[in-house]
């Protein structure tokens, strides 16, 4: 479904723009329709980076992405704007993607009308359909992303990510600033959606008991280099890098978190 091929992004600073600094460095991954891959990593290590140039949000500096067969880098504009409802981004920060002005009802309908998706009179309906689907209470709509909770405002974010019907998702830590509760509702949601929409997900965190509970494979990242991927399950109980086995090792160290926290929270 997605592929990314040898793909670096370095950034240029100094006067001259003679310094380079390679964000993300020939990085390769492919995921199968309907799979989901987990891209752990330090802080820092490229993973927002590397999610915003899977749909073209963040131009590489070299490499190729192949999206259901398209060459996605070599799209011009808008042959680019016809794949661009194909593809989604969720970020931590529900407010990156609620206006604050407006009441989430709105923000959920947006995408539908700048796509022309759905007559006005249709709307309605279709937002209605979209916060059944995320367990949002009909009655929010109304309101506006201040006068809700954070799981709440995570959950308008996704209803406007999936609103276009999307069938690749980024999701950039999307459960990173919510608490532990309120995140494992949010995990099974996604994990329904997923079922119920065959997506294919790239889901970056630097979390390893929600990846494993998420993802059908692994890839692992360190300073910009991919430098460890696999089936989750062979990548986490056999790790064969250091630094993989480190992240692996500092995770069980907290191992109730790690082990029965998230995992075993079942809505
Ligand atoms: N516009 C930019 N200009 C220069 N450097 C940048 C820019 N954007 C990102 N970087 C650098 O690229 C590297 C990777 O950043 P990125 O945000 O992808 O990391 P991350 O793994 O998502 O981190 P976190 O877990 O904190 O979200 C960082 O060193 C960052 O400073
Ligand atoms: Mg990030």
């Amino acid at each position: 479904m997605i592929e990314l091929c040898s793909v670096s992004k370095y950034y240029t600073s100094g006067f001259f723009k003679q310094k380079q600094t390679y964000a993300v460095r020939d990085v390769s991954f492919s995921i199968r329709k309907g799979d989901t891959l987990g891209l752990v990593g330090e802080s820092g290590s490229g993973k927002s980076t590397i999610g915003r140039m899977a749909l073209r949000l963040t131009e590489p500096s070299a490499g190729r992405i192949v999206f259901d067969g398209i060459d996605l880098l070599a799209q011009k504009k808008p042959a680019l704007r016809e794949i661009r409802p194909r593809m989604q981004i969720v970020f931590q920060d529900p407010d990156t993607a609620l206006d604050p002005r407006f009441p989430i009802g709105e923000s959920v309908a947006e995408p539908l009308a700048v796509w022309h998706r759905a007559f006005r009179h249709e709307r309605e309906d279709r937002v209605a359909a979209l916060f059944e689907m995320v367990g949002l209470q009909p009655e929010l709509a109304g309101r506006r992303p201040f006068e809700l909770s954070g799981g709440q405002k995570q959950r308008a974010a996704i209803a406007r990510a999936i609103a276009l019907e999307p069938e690749f998702l980024v999701l950039d830590e999307p459960t990173a600033a919510l608490d532990l509760s309120v995140q494992a509702q949010i995990l099974s949601l996604i994990q329904v959606l997923k079922k119920r929409m065959n997506l294919t997900i790239l889901f970056i965190s630097h979390n390893l008991a929600v990846v494993e509970r998420m993802s059908d494979s692994l890839a692992v990242l360190h300073k910009g280099v991919l430098v460890e991927s696999g089936r989750t399950a062979e990548v986490l109980e056999h790790p064969q890098d250091l630094f993989t086995r480190q992240l692996v090792d500092a995770a069980n160290g907290s191992y109730p978190f790690f082990r029965n926290r998230i995992i075993s929270v079942n809505e």
